[in-house]
C-alpha cells in the first residue's frame, strides 16, 4: 500500500468524510452576509475554530479542507490550526487552486487557474501540515455546454495539479463540479458528468498519476435546479452509481461528493441511498461545505460565543452524514 493510498484511506474509512471549510474570503463573506455577521479574519477564524474543536472531529470528520488564510492562523488557545485539526486524528488539507476565470475562446465557461508557482506553494503547505489538497474545475450545463474546450482544458489542469501534489507527498482531491444551475434533465447531467469525469481520468493517466492516491470529488447526478422534471432520491442514487461505475477506474480508493447547493437533508438522504445501493468497490462519502455548515452557521450567527450550541448542531449533521456514508441513516434519526 502506498503512503498516498494510506492517507486517502485514513481520510475516508469507517464512514468518515471531509469538511470543506475552504471558502475563499469572497465566498465566506457572502455566507456571513446572509447571517449578518461582519466578515473579518477574526470572525472567520472563530466560526471555523468552533467546528474544528468539536467532538465530531474525532468520530466523523476524517479530513478538513482549509483556505490559505486559515492554515496560517492560530486558535484562541495559541495552537496552529493544522495542529488543532491533526491532534484529533483528522487530516488537514488545503485548497490550492486560485479560482475559476473566464475561458478564452469560450467566454461563458470557466477554466481553473493556479498552476504557476504551485510546486513552491505545495512545499510550503506541506511544511504547515497539509497532507491533501483540493482543486475544483467547474462546468455548466446547457445545450452547447460544457464544450470540448472546457472539458479538455480543465481535465488537463486537474492532471498537472495532481502530478505536482503527488510529487510533494500529498493526496490530490480531483474535483470536477458539473453545476446544478439550469433547466437540464437528470439524464443530461448523467451524460455530461460522465464525459467530464472520463476526460479527467484520460488526462490523469497520461500524466502518470497514482490513482490509488487520489480522491475524486464529483457532483451527484441531479436534475437542474430549474428543471420541471425533478427525480427521486432513489433515481439520484442509481444514476450517480451508473455514472461512476462506467467512468472511474477501479484503483481509485474513494469518492467524496460535494453538496453543490442541495439542502442538508437532501445531501444526506442521497448519500445514504448511494451507499445502500453501492455495487462498486469505491468508498462513497461526503466532502460537504454548505450541507455540513449551514445550520451551524445560522445558529452561531445569533450568538457567536455560543460554542457548545453551535458544536451540537454541527456534530448532529456530521453524525447524520457519517451514518449516510455507511447506508445507515434514516429520517427518524434526524429528530433524536
Ligand atoms: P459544497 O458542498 O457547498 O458544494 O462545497 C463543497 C466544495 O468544496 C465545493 O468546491
Amino acid at each position: 500500500m502506498s503512503e498516498l493510498n494510506k492517507i486517502a484511506l485514513k481520510i475516508l474509512s469507517n464512514g468518515k468524510g471531509i469538511l470543506a471549510a475552504d471558502e475563499s474570503n469572497g465566498t465566506m463573506t457572502k455566507r456571513l452576509d446572509t447571517v449578518n455577521v461582519p466578515s473579518t479574519p477574526e470572525n472567520r477564524l472563530l466560526f471555523r475554530e468552533t467546528l474544528f474543536s468539536s467532538k465530531s472531529m474525532i468520530n466523523c470528520i476524517g479530513g478538513v479542507i482549509l483556505y490559505d488564510e486559515t492554515i496560517n492562523q492560530s486558535s484562541s488557545s495559541g495552537k496552529k490550526i493544522p495542529t488543532l485539526i491533526s491532534e484529533n486524528g483528522t487530516v488537514p488539507g488545503i485548497k490550492v487552486d486560485t479560482g475559476a476565470k473566464i475561458l478564452a475562446n469560450s467566454s461563458e465557461e470557466k477554466i481553473t487557474e493556479g498552476l504557476d508557482g504551485l510546486r513552491e506553494r505545495l512545499t510550503a503547505y506541506y511544511q504547515l501540515g497539509a497532507r491533501f489538497t483540493k482543486w475544483r474545475g467547474v462546468y455548466s450545463i446547457s445545450k452547447k455546454y460544457p464544450s470540448q474546450l472546457a472539458i479538455s482544458s480543465n481535465a488537463h489542469a486537474l492532471a498537472r495539479y495532481s502530478a505536482l501534489v503527488q510529487e510533494c507527498g500529498m493526496v490530490p482531491i480531483v474535483e470536477p463540479e458539473v453545476l446544478m444551475d439550469g433547466e437540464h434533465s437528470a439524464e443530461d447531467c448523467l451524460t455530461k458528468t460522465s464525459d467530464v469525469i472520463q476526460k479527467c481520468f484520460e488526462e490523469l493517466i497520461i500524466h502518470k498519476i497514482d490513482l490509488t492516491g487520489i480522491i475524486l470529488k464529483p457532483n451527484m447526478i441531479l436534475a437542474g435546479n430549474n428543471s420541471k422534471n425533478k427525480i427521486s432520491s432513489e433515481e439520484v442514487s442509481s444514476k450517480t452509481l451508473e455514472c461512476l461505475k462506467k467512468s472511474v477506474p477501479n484503483e481509485v480508493p474513494g469518492i467524496a461528493f460535494l453538496s453543490g447547493g442541495q439542502s442538508e437533508i437532501e445531501a444526506t438522504e442521497n448519500l445514504n441511498l448511494i451507499n445502500k445501493n453501492n455495487n462498486t468497490n469505491f468508498i462513497m462519502t461526503y466532502s460537504y461545505g454548505r450541507a455540513l455548515q449551514q445550520s451551524a452557521l445560522k445558529f452561531w450567527s445569533k450568538d457567536i460565543n455560543n460554542t457548545k450550541g453551535t458544536q451540537n448542531i454541527f456534530n448532529h449533521r456530521a453524525r447524520m452524514n457519517t451514518l449516510a456514508a455507511q447506508g445507515k441513516w434514516s429520517r427518524e434519526l434526524e429528530n433524536k
